[in-house]
């Protein structure tokens, strides 16, 4: 069994609500990503994006994910776009069980589409936003994982934790 368990996915898919529950199920510590690079900052990741460009916020959480994925008995839930860099799986996988919320389209959609926060999506069309990004790192996410979990909007938070929790201990 591996020492951590870290989260993947899409925007939207769950991972800081699935990752606080898990951790708090199995006696582990929970750490988020972003927030780290928040913290660091002092701003928002929207912020880092309008100011600094995406290349920099990528930088950050590679050093985020470099720091954390050292630590142990975590979970951590990663920003959906960690897959992106092949080291970052790399290093989350030294340590980690790495699971891969795999979230719908339409459930994506329906739980981003009225928040702000996500630079990514402030477009035009965030459905047509979400469709393209999806289709380019599905893959990724599912090359990436050791195990990968179904979510809808019929999903229940115990269930995806439930199912988590033993593969992880059974892992
Ligand atoms: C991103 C996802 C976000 C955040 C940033 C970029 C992405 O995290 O890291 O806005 O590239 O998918 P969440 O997946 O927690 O929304």
């Amino acid at each position: 069994m591996k020492e951590n368990i870290a989260l993947i996915g899409f925007m939207g898919s769950g991972k800081t609500t699935v990752g606080r529950a898990l951790a708090k199920a199995l006696e582990m510590k929970f750490v988020d990503i972003d927030k780290e690079i928040v913290k660091l900052e002092k701003r928002s990741v929207a912020e880092i994006f309008q100011e600094n460009g995406e290349e920099y916020f990528r930088e950050l959480e590679r050093k985020i994910i470099d720091k954390e994925s050292r630590d142990n008995n975590i979970v951590i839930s990663t920003g959906g776009g960690v897959i992106i860099d092949n080291e970052n799986i790399k290093k989350l996988k030294n340590t980690s069980f790495v699971v891969y919320l795999n979230c719908d389209i339409d459930c994506i959609f329906e739980r981003v589409k009225n928040k702000k926060h996500r630079p990514l999506l402030n477009v035009d069309d965030p459905y047509k936003k979400i469709v393209e990004l999806y289709n380019k790192r599905e893959i990724l996410y599912k090359i990436s994982c050791d195990f990968s979990v179904d979510i809808n909007s019929n999903s229940y938070l115990y269930d995806t934790v439930e199912k988590i929790k033993n593969k992880y201990i059974n892992s």
